[in-house]
Formats: structure tokens, C-alpha cells, sequence
């Protein structure tokens, strides 16, 4: 059942009838096949898929699926050494954070950002790459909406497989607005949409540059680029391109810091750790096709652009190949790429013979 309210006029009561794709998954009682976060007396967190007749172990007892399986959402269950597991359904954000990956996600705090500083709407039509773990794709899908339309672009067939489990585990079936496409952006979107029809454009990867010529040719004036960048390098690489592109408006970037607060009586202070540094955002909006952009009335400083003043001097903005190394990525072995795979894959097929 949907959410009710009241009619104001009628004074009836009404429920949400049509269910968009993944809803019926985030609420009700517990049932088999629901994914359950047990948070134990410590804060320790445990995620399992409940299935009739299956066992939870710890090394401090064991809980039987079916005791959990008919709870509402919110319960608790003791297992058989006398440990209380508080029961909770995964939000978003705490799937993100514990679901299979191979390349590095886009934390939850920064999807917050993505969704709304380039204004994903419902119904509208959105070009990601690289779809990587499929961690943005899920806000991005639920942003839009089963009217809406993401195409995700992937060049790693592996990473796509990765992807595609995570997205078809979390909706619980797969997301009638979500095409995945593998293959590098540059070349596969000219020939996935049409142009000038395309709202937003997200682009989480190494090297978005080399992607902006067809990025304008798809978008939509008017339309959304959002470029999401682990350094400063990259950062000021992407930003000099869109200026130099000439088919944006003036780029504006930003980082978030999220620090979380430790509560509890009088001690009430910030947490003493976080996660210092995710990435930059930086978006810009399409002009329209033969507008160029308004003269910026206010001068770069000077040696902002090299002593030659092209930007031949900063590595950042020269024309060398970039690889993961050069920004910090930690490389990921062929080896756990593999495994994360098959693990996603295998819930999946689990999932499909379930249904
Ligand atoms: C950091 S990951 C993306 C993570 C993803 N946003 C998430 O939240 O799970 C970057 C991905 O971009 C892909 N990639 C890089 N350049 C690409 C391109 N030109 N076209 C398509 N995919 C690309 C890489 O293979 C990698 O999987």
C-alpha cells in the first residue's frame, strides 16, 4: 500500500496507486528477498538478503531469517546468545556504501549535490558516464523517475555488469527508464541520441575533457553539464577546455565537507574523524547554438595562465595522456574486479530464480 492522505475538499482519504519502480521494496513488514541492516550493541553494522529458513552466524550466536521475515521495519531480534540486532531496511546511502564494487563510487553526499545543483528532474532526459559501481545512477534513476530517461555509458563491459546487478538488486527489478550502454562516450553518444534533445550531462571519469564537443552537440540549450573530478588538476583542466570550448557559460566549482556531530549529553561536538575529500564539482549551461559566450568583464591574474599565457607551462592544462595514477587512483587488481562480478552477478541470478 501507498502513502495516504486526505482530500481537503471531500475530506476522503486517497492512496498513492501507481507505484513507481522499486517503491513496494521500501516499506511494509520484512519478507523474503528484502535486504535487512542489523545494527548490533556496538554500532556494528551487518547486511544480509533475508531467505525462509536461512541463519544468520556471528561469532557471538545466530539468528534464524524467519524470526526477522513478517517484522516491521524499525523492529529488533535477539539472537541465540542474547545479542539485540536492531532491524532496519537500507536507505540509498547505506547501499551504496556496502554493495559490490569496482571502481570508486560517487559518495552519497556528492549525489545529493549532483542531483540537485544540476537539476535533475522528473521526466527529464540524462546522459551519465561512466556508469563505474552504478552507486549515481541510482540517484540519478530515481531523480527522473520511470518517465524519465538515463542513459549510462560505460566503456568497462565489466563495471557495466557490476553496475547493472547493483541497480537491478536495489530497484528490485530492472528500471524501465535506464539504458546502459558500454563503450566510450565520445563515440557511442552521437550515435545513442539525437542531438540537441539530451536535458543534463553527468561525467564521472578521468579525463571529461575529451568529451565536450559531443556533450554540447547532445545537450539541450539551456541544458546541464556537471562534471564530477577527484583534483585540482583535473578540475582546472576541465574548466579551461569548457571556457575554450566557447559553447558553455562561465564555469562554477565547488567541493562539499560534511562533518558529522557527536551527540550525546553535554558532549556535543563535531566527530573527529571524516571524509576530508571526495571531489570537485564543476557545471556549466549549454548556450545556444551560434551564441557565444558574454566577454568576462573580469581579467584572469595575472600568470593565471602560464608565463606564456596559453597555459603551455601548467601540467594541468597541457595535452599529455592522463592515467589513473597520475590523480591518486589506486589501481583496482583484474583479481577483484573478477570477484566483485561474480559476486553481483550471483545475486542477481539469486534474485531472478526468487521471483
Ligand atoms: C569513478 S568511476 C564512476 C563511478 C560511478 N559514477 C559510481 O558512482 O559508481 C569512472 C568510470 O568511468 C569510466 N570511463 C572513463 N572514461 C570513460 C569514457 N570516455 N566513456 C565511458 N566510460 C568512461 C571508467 O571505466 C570508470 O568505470
Amino acid at each position: 500500500m501507498g502513502c495516504r492522505w486526505q482530500d481537503l475538499d471531500s475530506g476522503t482519504m486517497t492512496d498513492a496507486s501507481a507505484q513507481p519502480t522499486g517503491a513496494t521494496l521500501r516499506r511494509g513488514p520484512f519478507a523474503a528477498g528484502d535486504r535487512v541492516q542489523l545494527t548490533d550493541p556496538k554500532g556494528r553494522l551487518h547486511t544480509i538478503t533475508l531467505v525462509a529458513g536461512g541463519q544468520f552466524f556471528t561469532h557471538r550466536g545466530s539468528l534464524q531469517h524467519d524470526d526477522i521475515i513478517g517484522s516491521p521495519d524499525g523492529s529488533t531480534v535477539t539472537n541465540t546468545a542474547g545479542v539485540e540486532y536492531l532491524l532496519l531496511r537500507p536507505l540509498l546511502a547505506d547501499y551504496v556504501m556496502s554493495m559490490p564494487r569496482g571502481a570508486a563510487v560517487v559518495y552519497p553526499k556528492d549525489s545529493g549535490q549532483i542531483v540537485q545543483m544540476a537539476d535533475i528532474f522528473p521526466g527529464a532526459c540524462v546522459v551519465e558516464a561512466g556508469v563505474g559501481s552504478g552507486a549515481l545512477s541510482m540517484s540519478l534513476l530515481r531523480a527522473v523517475g520511470d518517465g524519465g530517461r538515463l542513459y549510462s555509458f560505460e566503456r568497462r563491459e565489466d563495471f557495466a555488469d557490476i553496475a547493472r546487478a547493483n541497480v537491478r538488486d536495489f530497484f528490485g527489478a530492472e528500471h524501465p527508464a535506464w539504458r546502459v550502454e558500454v563503450g566510450d562516450l565520445v563515440e557511442a553518444l552521437p550515435r545513442t541520441v539525437e542531438r540537441g534533445t539530451v536535458d543534463r550531462v553527468v561525467l564521472d571519469m578521468l579525463a571529461p575533457w575529451e568529451c565536450l564537443d559531443v556533450v554540447a552537440d547532445a545537450l539541450i540549450p539551456g541544458g546541464v553539464l556537471i562534471c564530477y573530478v577527484a583534483t585540482a588538476t583535473q578540475l582546472s583542466r576541465v574548466a579551461e577546455d569548457m571556457r575554450d570550448h566557447g559553447g558553455f557559460t562561465e564555469p562554477s566549482a565547488w567541493e562539499s565537507l560534511v562533518r558529522g556531530w557527536h551527540l550525546e549529553g553535554l558532549a556535543v561536538r563535531p566527530e573527529h574523524r571524516m571524509h576530508g575529500h571526495t571531489g570537485f564539482l564543476v557545471t556549466a549551461r549549454r548556450l545556444a547554438p551560434g551564441v557565444t559566450p558574454p566577454l568576462r568583464k573580469r581579467r584572469p591574474a595575472k600568470g593565471a595562465y602560464g608565463e606564456a599565457g596559453d597555459g603551455a607551462e601548467s601540467p594541468a592544462l597541457s595535452t599529455q595522456e592522463w592515467n589513473p595514477e597520475d590523480v591518486g587512483e589506486r589501481p583496482v587488481s583484474e583479481k577483484k574486479i573478477r570477484k566483485m562480478r561474480r559476486a553481483a552477478t550471483v545475486a542477481q541470478q539469486e534474485d531472478e530464480r526468487d521471483e
